[in-house]
């Protein structure tokens, strides 16, 4: 069972390759969709996500695997074919959202507490047979007066590692992403406190819950300022703070760290990728796991018209190709401006 965990693990994070998070729920896709004038429905939610997977190139690659919407996995593409067989046949892995998304936290005011846990092994079982080999659960911990508490940093690792240990006996890796959100006033060096206490406490939760790390994949937040914060840290000091906050709390037993972009610009996420390769020998392969930064360029493109499917895909392979060459540390703002 450890085997086949550690070679999807390290499949995920093969050399130049990254994850696509396609797994928005109804709620958030409907959001991206009002943003472009689309409207929500099904099909369009199927031809928006089928132009994305069968842009070959950039699918073959530079994508190791794509995380799904329960609604995704089940579906298929015009053609008939179901859209993680699309998918597989690009070499991608399939991979499934299996949070129900961050809730109230009781007595915690302003803050989240991810749900889902409950009928998750009979849930596992069902994603595995429908072609899921890895999987995501993403807790929110979010910086302002007073908090993060105790209670949420500790609340939201319990739950992780619940999943992730439920994911591992199933056979499905699990990435597990404790996301410190980008925004508010503070700086840097707070984000980098928080980040540091969460993932203290995840993998304190780990190795409580005998999560083989062998078989994880780890998706934090980058160590960035604040978003309203005056200061905004440049590429090379994010580079810095990030890898040097991993290094103090994640185990090298970790095979790969995946990156989430948490609202950063298309570019800044490319950059402090390639910067931190280019910059730091680090135990883990360090790559991405990109929602909006691998998207936002695609989506605009498509602007929900067939005619655009093809404009929409170029600018997908676009910036699957520049994150590819992130996770090798060979970007250049350069290539940006060629294209
Ligand atoms: P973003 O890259 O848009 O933050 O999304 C990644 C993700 O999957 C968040 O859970």
């Amino acid at each position: 069972m450890t085997a086949q965990l550690e070679t999807t693990a390290q499949a995920m994070v093969a050399d130049g390759k990254g994850i696509l998070a396609a797994d928005e729920s109804t709620g958030t896709i409907q959001k991206r969709f009002d943003s472009i004038g689309a409207e929500c429905t099904e099909d369009n939610r199927r031809d928006y996500r089928e132009m994305l997977f069968r842009a070959s190139d950039a699918m073959s690659n530079c994508i190791s695997g794509v995380i799904l919407y329960d609604e995704t996995l089940r579906q298929n593409a015009k053609d008939g074919t179901p859209l993680s067989k699309v998918i597989s046949n690009t070499g991608a892995l399939p991979g499934i959202k299996v949070d129900t998304g961050a809730k109230d936290l009781t007595f915690c005011s302003g803050e989240k507490v991810t749900e889902g846990l409950d009928g998750l092994r009979e849930r596992f079982a069902e994603y595995y047979d429908l072609g899921a080999r890895f999987a995501k659960w993403r807790a929110v911990i979010t910086i302002g007066d007073g908090i993060p508490s105790r209670t949420c940093i500790e609340t939201n690792a319990h739950a992780l590692a619940r999943y992730a240990a439920l994911a591992q006996e199933a056979n499905i890796v699990p990435i597990v992403e404790p996301e410190v959100i980008m925004d508010g006033p503070h700086d840097i060096t707070r984000c980098f406190e928080v980040t540091e206490a969460s993932l203290h406490a995840l993998y304190d939760e780990l190795y409580a819950q005998k999560v083989h790390l062998e078989g994880t994949i780890l998706k934090p937040n980058m160590v960035v300022s604040g978003t309203e914060n005056s200061t905004q840290a440049g590429v090379e000091e994010v580079a810095e703070q990030t890898v040097k906050c991993l290094k103090r709390a994640v185990p090298s037993s970790v095979p790969g760290i995946c990156f989430l972009s948490g609202g950063q610009s298309d570019e800044d996420a490319t950059a402090h990728l390639s910067a931190m390769n280019a910059m730091f020998d680090s135990p883990w392969k360090l790559s991405f796991s990109y929602g909006r930064a691998l998207q936002a360029a695609a989506l605009k493109a498509w602007g929900g018209k067939a005619e655009n499917l093809a404009a929409a895909q170029a600018a997908f392979s676009h910036r699957a190709k520049m994150n590819s060459l992130a996770a090798t540390g060979a970007w250049k703002t350069a290539l940006e401006e060629a294209a």
